[in-house]
């Protein structure tokens, strides 16, 4: 029987789409919806552990800034998300999981102007089995980057549905075989990964990451590590970092809602540190979770 890859995960069997719960190879939207036909529109992604989204409030506050940047309604009230989401997470039985939730402009005549008084937004849901095997190896072994240049928009605060410079840049990563691209933009400064956020370990001991502007997403899961490192009063610094200077870190790291501090070994090929996952890696992992955990117990 063929084994299931990380990527061919199954998914759950109920979808969620604009009040309906149906199954997951039935569910669709219409063919003039405006993500389909333009890309217009958002995404979050939840952690599901023991039942509940991890960092729940964090996900939500930065859902209605996508929308409110580009002009899209809340679907429903925050109440209302939370509900569709603990029942979707009780129709497909996945107490730890993957919860994907799209909200689109909606479905409308195609012209690239938004309609004045727009039509309803699309909000879909769907859930995945994570890869549990798979991710522990990633934590035990470390990882691979590649670096490729950042060739996204200028708004890339905004977690649009708009991913192909993302896709690119991580079908490159593979070929080069790595897990993760690295963006790099024009100064030789990393913005982010392809989809996760980028740390280093300085020789100064100090947990780097870059400072918040247009240029990267706003991780939540950066946000909570940050506190967390802060609260255990470990050395932090919001700053841009070069490859360079990474591929002469003492450690690498990278996070987001699919995993907290995974270890990265190597750089474009290059070792990091003693190319072993390293121990900072470890204690910000362990801090992020029991943040994270009180959070949403
Ligand atoms: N990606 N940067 C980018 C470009 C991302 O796409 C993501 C998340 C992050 C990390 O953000 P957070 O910690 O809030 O998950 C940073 C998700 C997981 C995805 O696209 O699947």
């Amino acid at each position: 029987m063929k084994k299931w890859s990380a990527s061919r995960a199954p998914a759950g069997r109920v979808a969620y789409v604009n009040g309906r719960y149906l199954p997951h190879g039935m569910a669709g939207v219409h063919i003039e919806d405006r993500a389909l036909q333009l890309g217009d529109g958002i995404y979050e992604v939840f952690n599901i552990r023991n039942g509940q989204p991890l960092d729940e409030e964090g996900h939500l506050d930065r859902m209605e800034r996508s929308l409110r940047e580009l002009g899209i309604a809340m679907p429903m009230s925050r109440t209302a998300l939370k509900l569709v989401t603990r029942e979707m997470i009780a129709r497909n039985r996945m107490p730890n999981g993957f919860l994907y939730l799209q909200v689109t402009r909606g479905a409308v005549k195609r012209d690239h102007v938004p309609p004045a008084d727009g039509p309803r937004p699309t909000l879909i849901m769907t859930m995945r089995l994570q890869d549990v095997a798979g991710f522990q190896q990633r934590l035990a072994k470390g990882i691979a980057v590649s670096t490729q240049p950042d060739i996204r928009w200028g708004r890339c605060d905004i977690k649009t549905v708009q991913l192909l410079p993302n896709l690119m840049a991580k079908q490159a990563a593979k070929q080069a075989g790595a897990f993760e691209a690295w963006l790099v933009d024009e100064d030789g400064y990393v913005t982010e990964g392809a989809s996760t956020t980028a740390w280093i370990v300085d020789q100064d001991n100090t947990l780097v990451t870059r400072d918040l502007s247009n240029a990267i997403l706003p991780g939540i899961t950066r946000k909570v590590m940050l506190e967390a490192a802060r609260e255990a009063q470990l050395k932090v610094a919001e700053r841009k970092f070069t490859v360079a200077e990474a591929k002469a870190a003492k450690e690498a790291l990278l996070s987001s809602a699919t995993g907290a501090a995974v270890p990265v070994v190597t750089i474009d090929g290059e070792t990091v540190g003693d190319g072993m996952p390293g121990p900072l890696t470890r204690r910000i992992r362990e801090l992020y979770a029991a943040r994270s955990a009180a959070k949403s117990g």
